[in-house]
C-alpha cells in the first residue's frame, strides 16, 4: 500500500506538479536492491531534471565506488547537503537507499554496464556535452531557446553553438548560465569535450557512430 501511494506520487511529479517535498520517505525494501529502485525513488525525482547522467546507470557508476559510500562522488554530494542543489537535503532514509545500492555494487559479479566514451562523434556528444550541459533547458519546450536535443537541432544553431563553447559566453553572459550565487546552472564542459565538440564540427558534422 505504502509503495502504491509513492508510485502516484512519483507519477505527479513526473507531469509536473512540484512536490519534491513529499519524497521524504521511501519504502523499506527487502532484498533485491536495485538501480531502478535508486532511480524511481531519488535520481529521477531529484536529479535528471538538471543531470542527464542521473538516468544513465552506466554514468552514475562512474560516480561510484562499489562498496565504499563515503569514496562515492554520488554518495558523498548528498551526504553533505550539496546535492540536490536548490532542495532540501536528502533524508537519512534516502541516503541509505543510495549508500546500500552502493554496498550492494561490491558483490554484483556483473561488469558495470560501460559508459559512452568521449569522441568526436554526435552519439558520444549528445550524452556528455548537450545532454549533460544544455538540454535541461535548451529542450523542444523551452518556448523561447533554440532547442539542441537532435542532431537535425544542433547542426542548425552550429555557429551559435560553436561561439558560445569557445569563448565560454556571449555579451558577457556565460552558458550554461550561473545562478544568484555565481554558481553554473549545468556542469560546464570540460576542456576535453569541447576540443572533442571541435574535432566532430572540423571533420564536417557526422551524424553516425
Ligand atoms: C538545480 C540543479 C541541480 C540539481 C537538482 C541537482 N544537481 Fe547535482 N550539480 C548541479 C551543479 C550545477 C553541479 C556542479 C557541476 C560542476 O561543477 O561540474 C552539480 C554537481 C553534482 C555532482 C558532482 C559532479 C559530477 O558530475 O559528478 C554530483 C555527484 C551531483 N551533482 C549529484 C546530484 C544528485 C545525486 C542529485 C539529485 C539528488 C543532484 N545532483 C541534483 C546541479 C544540480
Ligand atoms: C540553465 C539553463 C541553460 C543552460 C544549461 C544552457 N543555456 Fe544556453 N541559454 C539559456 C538562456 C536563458 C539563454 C538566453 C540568454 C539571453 O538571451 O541572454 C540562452 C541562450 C543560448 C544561446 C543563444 C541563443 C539565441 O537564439 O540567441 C546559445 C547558442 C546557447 N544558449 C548555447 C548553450 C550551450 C551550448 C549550452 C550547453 C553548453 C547552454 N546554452 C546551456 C539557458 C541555458
Amino acid at each position: 500500500m505504502k509503495i502504491l501511494m509513492l508510485l502516484f506520487l512519483v507519477s505527479c511529479v513526473a507531469k509536473g506538479t512540484n512536490e519534491s517535498a513529499l519524497f521524504r520517505s521511501v519504502p523499506t525494501i527487502e532484498g533485491g536492491l536495485n538501480f531502478a529502485t535508486v532511480q524511481e525513488f531519488i535520481l529521477g525525482p531529484q536529479c535528471v531534471g538538471c543531470h542527464a547522467w542521473a538516468g544513465d546507470e552506466a554514468l552514475v557508476r562512474t560516480r561510484v565506488v562499489p562498496g565504499n559510500p563515503s569514496a562515492s562522488r554520488l554518495y558523498t554530494e548528498l551526504a553533505s547537503g550539496r546535492m540536490p542543489r536548490g532542495a532540501a537535503k536528502l533524508s537519512p532514509q534516502q541516503l541509505k537507499l543510495v549508500s546500500d545500492w552502493i554496498v550492494a555494487l561490491a558483490g554484483d559479479t556483473n561488469p558495470p554496464p560501460q559508459p559512452i566514451e568521449l569522441k568526436p562523434t554526435y552519439a558520444s556528444l549528445k550524452v556528455h556535452l548537450f545532454e549533460r550541459s544544455c538540454t535541461m533547458c535548451h529542450n523542444a519546450s523551452a518556448r523561447r531557446l533554440p532547442s539542441f536535443e537532435t542532431y537535425d537541432d544542433v547542426v542548425d544553431e552550429i555557429e551559435d553553438i560553436e561561439y558560445y563553447l569557445e569563448f565560454g559566453e556571449a555579451d558577457g553572459t556565460p552558458m550554461p548560465p550561473l545562478d544568484r550565487d555565481g554558481n553554473p546552472r549545468a556542469p560546464v564542459p570540460t576542456k576535453e569535450i569541447v576540443e572533442a565538440f571541435k574535432q566532430w564540427v572540423v571533420s564536417g558534422m557526422p551524424k553516425g557512430e
